[in-house]
This record gives structure tokens, C-alpha cells and sequence, in this order.
């Protein structure tokens, strides 16, 4: 099976963003523990891996139809947030991004009657729902504790226990 240009660039680009989307994780983790949140720490250094484990996802993909990963340059994350609300904002603005994307390259894979792309790209948009419900409910959460440091703490001890 041979890959169409199109869909090809498409998905190298889709594997940069989700590096992108590990390094954001990645500098989330960082700004954490420079906090002394640890639980929220482990939460982003989780999801970090997963990141990674999506953009792997591609690279395996794009070597099954015979294509050739492109690899490029990286952005540089933010690096500070005022508060985990405002990260976590950050987040879920993020994966509905990283959701419009995904969108936007099963389109390109459906325009170009790529049925083994657009299929594989499925499992994308089934975890764009979780990825993105997932940072919706912990916002919530935050936006109800207000100013509350107890409950921060608290909540700082739920989200260490994420595997
Ligand atoms: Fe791989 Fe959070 O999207």
C-alpha cells in the first residue's frame, strides 16, 4: 500500500503536534513540582507519556503504508501558569485543538478515499472525547474549590493516584 502525499504530510503534521502535545505535558510536569503540587505533577507527566504513546501511534502507522516520517522542529512550551486553573484551562483549549485537528485530517484522508487512514484515524477521534471530557471535569473541579488551598491539597492528592 502505497500512501497519497496529501494524507502523508497530513499525518506528519499530526505527529509534530502530538510532541508538541508530550513537551507541553512535559513543561506542565516541570511547573508542578516547582510548585510542590505533586499529585497534578504525576497527572501532566502521565499524560505526557501517553502523548508520546499517541505520536508513536502515527510513526508505526505512516511505516505500515509505506511512508516516511517527517520530523520537525518542536515549539517551545509555556513554562509558568498562575494558577492550576489556568493550566487547566490551557489543557482543555488544547485537546480541543488538538480535536480540530484530528477532524480536520480524517477530512483529508475521506477527500482522498484513504479508507485504512480514516479508519485508523478513528481511534483518534474516540480518544479526543475522553481527552477532552477528562480536562473539562478536573476545570470544573477547580473552578468549584475557588481559593480553597485545603481542598487544593486534596485534590493534589486524587490526581497522584492517576496511573
Ligand atoms: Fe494526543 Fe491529548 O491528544
Amino acid at each position: 500500500m502505497m500512501i497519497k502525499q496529501k494524507v502523508l504530510d497530513a499525518l506528519n503534521k499530526q505527529l509534530n503536534l502530538e510532541l508538541y502535545s508530550s513537551y507541553l505535558y512535559l513543561s506542565m510536569a516541570a511547573h508542578f513540582e516547582s510548585v510542590n503540587l505533586s499529585g497534578f505533577a504525576t497527572w501532566v507527566r502521565n499524560q505526557s507519556a501517553e502523548e508520546y504513546q499517541h505520536a508513536m501511534k502515527i510513526f508505526d502507522f505512516i511505516h505500515q503504508v509505506n511512508g516516511t516520517v517527517e520530523l520537525a522542529k518542536i515549539d517551545t512550551p509555556k513554562k509558568s501558569w498562575s494558577s492550576p486553573m489556568e493550566l487547566f484551562q490551557d489543557i482543555y483549549d488544547h485537546e480541543k485543538s488538538v480535536t480540530s485537528s484530528i477532524y480536520e485530517l480524517v477530512d483529508i484522508s475521506a477527500s482522498q478515499r484513504d479508507h485504512a487512514a480514516t479508519t485508523f484515524l478513528q481511534w483518534f477521534v474516540n480518544e479526543q472525547v475522553e481527552e477532552e471530557a477528562t480536562a473539562l471535569n478536573v476545570l470544573e473541579k477547580l473552578k468549584m474549590l475557588g481559593d480553597s488551598k485545603n481542598s487544593l491539597f486534596y485534590l493534589d492528592k486524587e490526581m497522584g493516584k492517576r496511573k
